[in-house]
């Protein structure tokens, strides 16, 4: 189990990095509801598990550093995208996919676990500007960026080999570096 461009086994039991990201959802990554994110694809071939794990770790590290609230930043982005569809083929919940799948997180999130109001506004607001809830926390504005930054490192490695010629891969992968 591992993020997207990190070579951190997140379930390596001697590495203190992983441990400390998994022992923040060690109870969410049990759960049938988490689980069975795995069943739905996100971008391309990234199911949408292994996206909110990789917008989960990314916003760990980022967290780590910026001092936010470690916990609640990570299990609001592990959740960030509990909706149990196809969001390109089927639409259950009336309205804009971009507007009602938030809710339906939030919604789904609701019955995996406590909800603390940073993980609240973390889950609310990801798609933050197209969405229309804006950000009230730090941890907010933080996920939001991080989900952005993982769908582009999931739709541009597995689009290429161009990666290399994105004007944008040298200044992520630096960042990355940075904050590993
Ligand atoms: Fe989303
Ligand atoms: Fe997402």
């Amino acid at each position: 189990m591992k993020a997207i461009l990190s070579n951190v086994n997140l379930m390596d039991l001697k590495d203190d990095l992983a441990q400390e990201f998994y022992s923040h959802i060690d109870d969410l990554m049990s759960h049938p509801l988490v689980l069975k994110m795995d069943d739905y694809s996100q971008h391309l071939n990234t199911s949408r598990l292994q996206h909110s794990l990789n917008v989960a770790y990314y916003s760990f590290l980022f967290a780590r550093k910026l001092n936010l609230n470690v916990r609640d930043a990570v299990r609001g982005a592990l959740l960030h995208d509990l909706f149990l569809y196809e969001w390109r083929t089927e639409q259950p919940v009336e309205g804009n996919h971009v507007l009602v799948h938030p809710i339906q997180a939030l919604q789904n999130a609701h019955k995996v676990t406590d909800v603390t109001y940073v993980m609240e506004d973390v889950i609310a607001s990801h798609m933050w500007p197209v969405g229309n809830v804006k950000p009230k926390t730090s941890e907010g504005w933080l996920i939001q960026m991080v989900d952005k930054m993982c769908a582009v490192m999931e739709i541009g490695v597995q689009s290429t080999k161009k990666i290399e010629r994105m004007n944008f891969a040298p200044i992520l992968l630096g960042l990355l570096f940075y904050i590993n």
